[in-house]
This record gives C-alpha cells, sequence and structure tokens, in this order.
C-alpha cells in the first residue's frame, strides 16, 4: 500500500496559465532563434518567423495578466511571497539538498505542504522569472512593435538597440530556466509525477 499524500495544490487556472504560457514559449523561442539566425535555406522564412512571434508575443503578453490577477486575487499568490530574513540561509539549505542530500536519500528540508508549495530555490527562480524577466521581455517586445514609444538614444547608444538588447538578454534567460525548470520538475515521486501534477492539480508526496 502507497503511503504518499496527494495534495490540490495546482487550481484550474494554474494548469490552464501554464498550458498556454509554456507552448507559447517554445513558439517564442523557435521563432525568435529563427529571427535571430535568419538564413534563407532555413525552413521558417524571416517574414514567417515575425509574424508568428509576433502574434505569440501579443498572446503571451494576455496570457501574463491572467497569471498577474490570479496571483493578485487567488490564494496562489502567497506562494510567491517570501521573508526576506534567512532566505540566503534557506536556498544554501536547498541547495545543498540537490547537490548532496538528495544522493544520499536524506529527506528534503521543505517538504511541499498546502502551505509551503515550494522549496526556496523554486520561490526565488519563479518570482525572478514571472516578476523580472518575462515582464521583461513583454514590455522590451511591446517597445520592438512599436518602437516610436522607445526612447531615441540613451548612454550614446540607441534607445532601439538596447530595448533589442535586453530583448534577447530576456529571452535568452528564460530560455536558460526553461532547460533547467525541466530538468528539476524530473525530481519528483517519481520522474513523471510533477508532470502528472499539471494535468490533474493533484501533487504527490513520498
Ligand atoms: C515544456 C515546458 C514546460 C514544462 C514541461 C513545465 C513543467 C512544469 C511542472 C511539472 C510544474 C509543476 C512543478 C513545480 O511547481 O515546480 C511547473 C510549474 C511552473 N512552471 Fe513550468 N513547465 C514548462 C514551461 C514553463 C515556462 C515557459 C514557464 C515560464 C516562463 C513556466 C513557469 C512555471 C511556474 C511559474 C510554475 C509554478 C506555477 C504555480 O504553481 O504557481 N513553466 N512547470
Amino acid at each position: 500500500m502507497s503511503n504518499s499524500e496527494r495534495l490540490y495544490l495546482y487550481p484550474v487556472w494554474i494548469r490552464l496559465w501554464h498550458l498556454t504560457n509554456a507552448i507559447l514559449c517554445l513558439v517564442l523561442i523557435v521563432t525568435g532563434l529563427s529571427i535571430q539566425f535568419s538564413n534563407p535555406s532555413v525552413v521558417l522564412q524571416f517574414k514567417v518567423a515575425v509574424a508568428i512571434h509576433n502574434i505569440a508575443g501579443v498572446l503571451l503578453t494576455l496570457s501574463y495578466v491572467v497569471f498577474f490577477l490570479g496571483n493578485l486575487f487567488t490564494v496562489n499568490g502567497k506562494y510567491y511571497i517570501f521573508e526576506v530574513k534567512g532566505f540566503i540561509t534557506r536556498l544554501m539549505k536547498q541547495f545543498r539538498y540537490y547537490t548532496i542530500g538528495i544522493f544520499r536519500k536524506e529527506t528534503p528540508p521543505f517538504p511541499v505542504t498546502m502551505e509551503q508549495k515550494f522549496n526556496p530555490l523554486q520561490q526565488f527562480s519563479y518570482v525572478i522569472l514571472m516578476y523580472v524577466l518575462v515582464p521583461l521581455a513583454i514590455l522590451s517586445g511591446i517597445g520592438l512593435l512599436y518602437p516610436q514609444i522607445t526612447v531615441n538614444s540613451l548612454l550614446g547608444t540607441s534607445g532601439l538597440n538596447l530595448t533589442d538588447l535586453l530583448h534577447i538578454t530576456a529571452g535568452f534567460l528564460i530560455t536558460v530556466f526553461l532547460c533547467i525548470h525541466i530538468y528539476f520538475c524530473t525530481i519528483g515521486k517519481t520522474s513523471v509525477s510533477n508532470f502528472k501534477s499539471m494535468i490533474d492539480g493533484y501533487h504527490e508526496s513520498h
């Protein structure tokens, strides 16, 4: 008999937002790379890649508004709030667990509960991602879509170039996050249980 505990941590709106967001991010990464490294012989034509990228960017902005308001008005938002005091120590504890403890089959220092859905590393990365990097990608994307609203020049460089730099940096960091995110999602009760939780809403603890 299994003594695992099932916690309903992912409400329908989070699962729908996450699925939409994941698909749109993948489309943006593929089309973004295609625009960056455009070459007449590649499968996706430059003009087509730009059109798809723009549409996906607008849809991602709408889906971000859903996430932002959802976290503002539902209990899910509390998981993104952390106490600054002692946070570095808690981060280090989780880091030690991922690099040493997990291989010694130690119990996780921050087990998942209804009060604490994320461990400190998840909390930190999700906050930076959702409240810094994604908004930065969106705002700089709007600046590139409507260049007339960007500043003409800043620190001797064209404002448009700086906006572009911010946009590709945010896009690059989100892509790096995604690779690490998917790897860490395999660390659960089984290697697929976290992925299942994003389908049925239930987190399975050890
Ligand atoms: C193929 C792509 C993706 C897969 C397979 C995936 C998988 C998952 C899984 C299994 C979870 C639940 C486990 C956990 O909370 O850590 C999760 C949560 C989360 N993912 Fe992803 N993810 C993907 C893409 C993304 C992208 C592109 C973003 C943001 C740009 C993102 C942001 C998040 C956030 C913020 C949560 C926590 C949501 C909450 O419960 O409040 N994910 N993801």
